[in-house]
Formats: structure tokens, sequence, C-alpha cells
């Protein structure tokens, strides 16, 4: 494993390897935009499902509150995703290589770490999730409770995205179990964490990119971080306690046949604020076949590009330096 951020951060002025190309560099962000909040909580199917498919083509993204997630289950599960992240390195090393198979892995920067021209101000916790009896002996048993809390707060959380894939199945006039079974089973966890930064205007903790996902599901802490790509502008997603933050992926682009966009975001750091954040997304199993909707495709609206495996789609994703961002 290459040395995890977090290893040596509080020892080093910021290397060059981080050091962005100015054009790319963060910048100030005027204050002021946000995103939509969609409260899942009020009366009226019917309103839920407008806003949910307004903010999904405006924005591709949103923010939900009155999910359902218990509170007090939030706050363990950021407890332990912290505590996770404070281990010592060699600790993480061992927690997260239990299975030979990679199921769960721990990895720096970005998938690319060993070619990419530049570096990026974050390490990640990544496991699969579903079935949950065949990944629980892989994921970390430290802190003790890890296990425990995670396994319930990813029941919670694949429930939500369930509803809200429901409801964006709806708004794009089909089927509500579109996304049911084989597209959105496949659950993965990714823990991010980003240290303090020594000089947070000339790197990024993510640059901008599509997640290769259907839906992801984002509980972002208090420190702000996450900026959204709209309109040829940055606007900053303000950290709301106890919301999710929903991300329209890659997949789900390709699915509608480009009546739903991808959202392009990126990850600032911080100067003197460690974060955490832990993104849920629902995939399809590395077999599946991604395609845009029959239902959505007619003559007046060929599609926009051809089947293909889930597999191949993230091997290509990953080998391409523009992480998504170039995919129309
Ligand atoms: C991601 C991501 C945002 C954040 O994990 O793909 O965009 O704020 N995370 O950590
Ligand atoms: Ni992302």
């Amino acid at each position: 494993m290459e040395h995890l951020v977090s290893s040596w951060c509080n020892d080093r002025s910021l290397p060059e390897s981080y050091i962005l190309p100015p054009e790319d560099r963060p910048g100030m962000l005027p204050l002021g935009k946000n995103i939509p909040v969609v409260d899942l909580g009020a009366h009226g199917q019917t309103d839920i499902l407008q806003q949910i498919l307004e903010a999904s083509q405006e924005f591709g993204m949103f923010q939900v509150i009155n999910h359902g997630v218990p509170s007090n289950l939030i706050d363990e599960a950021m407890g332990v995703f912290k505590e996770f992240h404070a281990l010592s390195a060699e600790d993480k090393a061992i927690e997260t290589s239990k299975d030979p198979d990679k199921s769960c892995y721990m990895y720096t920067s970005s998938h690319n770490y060993a070619t990419e021209k530049f570096h990026f101000w974050r390490d990640g916790l990544l496991h699969h999730c579903n079935p949950l009896e065949k990944y629980i002996q892989f994921w970390p048993e430290k802190p003790p409770k890890y296990r425990e809390v995670v396994a319930i707060y990813t029941a919670e959380l694949r429930k939500v995205g369930f509803r809200i894939l429901e409801f964006i199945a709806q708004g794009l006039g089909l089927n509500p179990d579109h996304f049911s079974s084989e597209l959105g089973e496949n659950q993965i966890l990714l823990v991010n964490h980003y240290p303090p930064c020594p000089d947070p205007s000339l790197t990024l903790g993510l640059c901008k990119h599509r997640d290769p996902v259907v839906i992801n599901i984002l509980l972002q802490s208090d420190v702000y971080g996450l900026q959204v790509f709209k309109d040829e502008e940055w606007i900053g997603v303000e950290p709301i306690p106890y919301a999710f933050v929903v991300t329209l992926g890659a997949l789900i682009q390709i699915i509608s046949n480009g009546k739903l966009k991808g959202a392009e975001h990126r990850v600032v750091t911080n100067s003197n604020l460690a974060r955490t954040t832990a993104s849920f997304s629902l995939n399809p199993f590395y077999e599946t076949l991604i395609e845009p909707a029959k239902a959505l495709v007619d003559a007046s609206n060929p599609a926009l590009c051809k089947s293909f495996s889930y597999k191949d789609f993230i091997i290509k994703y990953r080998a391409d330096a523009s992480y998504g961002t170039a995919f129309e």
C-alpha cells in the first residue's frame, strides 16, 4: 500500500507531487448558491418525485433530509469511520487485507496512484456490503464496533438508495423497480479521509470527476469540502447536519439515455480540520449489462451508446485520466 496521507502529513509541507497546475487549483468560491434540499418525509409523493426529478435534471445532485435513518445511527457510523482512520497505518493495513479477492482495501489519492500526474489529498477505505454474509468477515474489526454499526448503517442506506431510485425511475417514465435488482444490488462503501492540509489553495482532496456508479449517498460530516460543477462554475455543497448528499453517477446517464446526467464534482481541502466522509454507492454486478433503458429508446431517441458490462466500464473508467468527466 502506498503511504497514506494521514501517516506523514503532520511532518511535511505540501509535497510537489500534490501541487496542481494553476488552472486546476481550487481558488475562491463565491458564496450564496446552494443545491436543492428534498424533504423525503414530506406529504405528497408526487411533490417529492417532482423535486427529485428537477434536481436530478438541473444539478445531478441534491441533499435529502427526513430520510428515516436515525441520527444516533449516523453519529455512531461517523464515529467508527473517524476511529478507523485514526488507527496506525499498520493497523489499517492489517484490518483491510483480510480478503485475498480484495473486496476490502485501502488506497490513497486515486486508484491510479502509480501513474497519475498529481496526487490528491485523500485516503480511502473501500469495501463491498451486499450480500452482508459474504463480505462482513473481511471488514475491519478495529474499532471493535465497526462491523456491528456499519452493517446496520449500510442496510439503512440501501433502503434510502432504492427509494430514491424508485422516484427517479418513475420520473423517467420507467417501471418503479427498474433499478431494484441487478442494477443496484452491488453496494460499495467508500470511507474518505482528508487530513488537514498545509496549503488548500494548491491542491484538491479529489479532482473533478463523475462517480462510476448508478447513485451515491454521501454522508459528508460537518466540515465543508464538496463542490459541484454547474453552468461552468463551482457551487459549494453546504453541510447540513444529518442530511445525505445524493449524487447521480455516470451509469444513470447511460441508463437514462442522456435524460439525466452524472454530476461533476470535486473536493477541496481544509487547513485546520480533518474531514471524514462516507460514500455509499449502488452499482450493478460486474457481469451485468449496462445499456440505455429500452423504454427510452425509439426512432427519434436513438441509443446514445452500446451495451457493455459494468466490469468493462470500471476498467475503462480507472484507466482514463479524465475520471468520467469527458464522458458524454
Ligand atoms: C466520492 C466523492 C465527496 C466527499 O467519494 O466520490 O466525491 O465529499 N466524495 O468526500
Ligand atoms: Ni465522487
